[in-house]
Parts: structure tokens; C-alpha cells; sequence
């Protein structure tokens, strides 16, 4: 099981004193996707750290990106690609999301790539339609790569407190496994009062957790029903 926390544009906890909480958890891996400040603080706390965005060009005239061989440089293992907020306010397309996480892979990382539909999605029945896409494209660019892992985030369960009922997650799971055979973590108002029953369900893998993140104690309780959730 993975839980990863996605600080987004927030400072989180204190990366060593998570850092010690974390340490001894058995059967879960904790991944932090801090700001780019707070990376290397992160990397030197011992925590396995993604960035949140990686671009796919090893340098280049791309003002506000960061590429693969810097994260490498910094000591970070891995990237978010596809956050659905990527997407949403930057005009991220598929093809883009691919290409980060295809140059990410390339060069050594590993990589979270985010897929989801939206409400209006949803309602309209085309989530499955919205999914081949998003997860074809990403399969077209990396294949079953090792070091991938997938997130099905429903765009209309982020930071609003709604979440997917456990059913609709491990639908959703196993569709994308059908067309990309990797872990796929789920995400979307993942707190500790939903965590179990969200990661009992055979094709979740683990959470994305982003509000939850930020706060020790409920990060530290997702993770341990994680590492219960298999066990
Ligand atoms: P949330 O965010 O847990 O606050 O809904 C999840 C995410 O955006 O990765």
C-alpha cells in the first residue's frame, strides 16, 4: 500500500517530526509531494519525496518548470504528473500529462499520474469514456512501467469533502487496470474516517490524500489503516 500526501500550495508538517512518525509503519509506503521549497528539507528528513509537477524536457526556455535531472539532483525520488488541478487552471492536455510522466520514468523517477472525471462527466455517464482516454494516452507513452503508479481522483471528490463511496472507487480501480495493469491509488477527500473502508476494496492500492495531508495526526492515522488494510 502507498499513502501519499499532496501538500499542494501549503506549508505541511514539520518533515522530521513526520519523518519520525512514519519510521516504524510496516506494510505502507508514505510518500510526501511537498512545494518545490520544501523538497529538499523532505529529502534530508529521509522521506521519500515527489515533486508535483515535472516537466519534460531536461532544460529548456520553460519559465516555471522544473525538470527531471534537477529533482534527480535534489535527491527526489519521484512526481505527480495529471493533477486534476494541473489540468483544471494550467490547461495541462493528456498528451502533456504523458509526456511529463514518460520523461519523468526516462530519466529515473518515479511517477503518480493522476486521472479523474468531473461532475458534469459523471452525470452525463462518460466516466469510462473519460478514463480510456485519460489512461490510454498515459499507457500509449509508458507502458506498464515499473516505477508507475496511477491515482484515480474524481475531480468532483477534491477538497469537497465528498467522497467516492468504496464501490464507485473499486469500479473505477479496475477499469483502469483493465487498460493499464498498475497500482492505483485512490484519491479525493481521503480522511481517517473513510480510509479503511476506501483502501479494503481489492483494487485500491492506497490514497492520495491532499486536505488531510497537512495535518500529522490525520496523516499518520490514513497511513495505519493502510498498513492495517492488507494485513
Ligand atoms: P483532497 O485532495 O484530499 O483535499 O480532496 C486530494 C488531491 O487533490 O490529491
Amino acid at each position: 500500500m502507498i499513502v501519499a500526501g499532496n501538500w499542494k500550495m501549503f506549508t505541511g508538517p514539520d518533515p522530521r517530526a513526520l519523518a519520525d512518525r512514519i519510521a516504524g509503519l510496516q506494510g505502507v509506503e508514505a510518500i510526501i509531494c511537498p512545494p518545490y521549497t520544501e523538497l529538499r528539507a523532505c529529502v534530508d528528513a529521509g522521506l521519500t519525496t515527489f515533486a508535483q509537477n515535472v516537466h519534460w524536457e531536461p532544460e529548456g526556455p520553460y519559465t516555471g518548470e522544473i525538470s527531471p535531472p534537477m529533482l534527480l539532483g535534489l535527491g527526489v525520488h519521484g512526481s505527480l504528473v495529471g493533477h486534476s488541478e494541473r489540468r483544471q487552471y494550467f490547461g495541462e492536455t493528456d498528451i502533456d500529462v504523458a509526456r511529463r510522466a514518460e520523461a519523468a520514468l526516462d530519466a529515473g523517477l518515479r511517477v503518480i499520474a493522476c486521472v479523474g472525471e468531473t461532475q458534469e462527466e459523471r452525470d452525463s455517464g462518460d466516466t469510462e469514456m473519460v478514463l480510456r482516454v485519460q489512461v490510454g494516452v498515459i499507457d500509449d507513452e509508458c507502458g506498464e512501467d515499473d516505477r508507475l503508479v496511477l491515482a484515480y481522483e474524481p475531480v468532483w471528490a477534491i477538497g469537497t469533502g465528498r467522497t467516492a463511496t468504496p464501490e464507485m472507487a473499486q469500479e473505477a480501480h479496475s477499469f483502469i487496470k483493465s487498460i493499464l495493469d498498475r497500482p492505483v491509488l485512490y484519491g479525493g477527500s481521503v480522511k481517517p474516517e473513510n480510509a479503511a473502508e476506501l483502501m479494503a476494496q481489492p483494487d485500491v492500492d492506497g490514497a492520495l490524500v491532499g486536505g488531510a495531508s497537512l495535518d500529522i495526526e490525520s496523516f499518520v492515522e490514513i497511513c495505519e489503516a493502510a498498513a492495517r488494510s492488507r494485513s
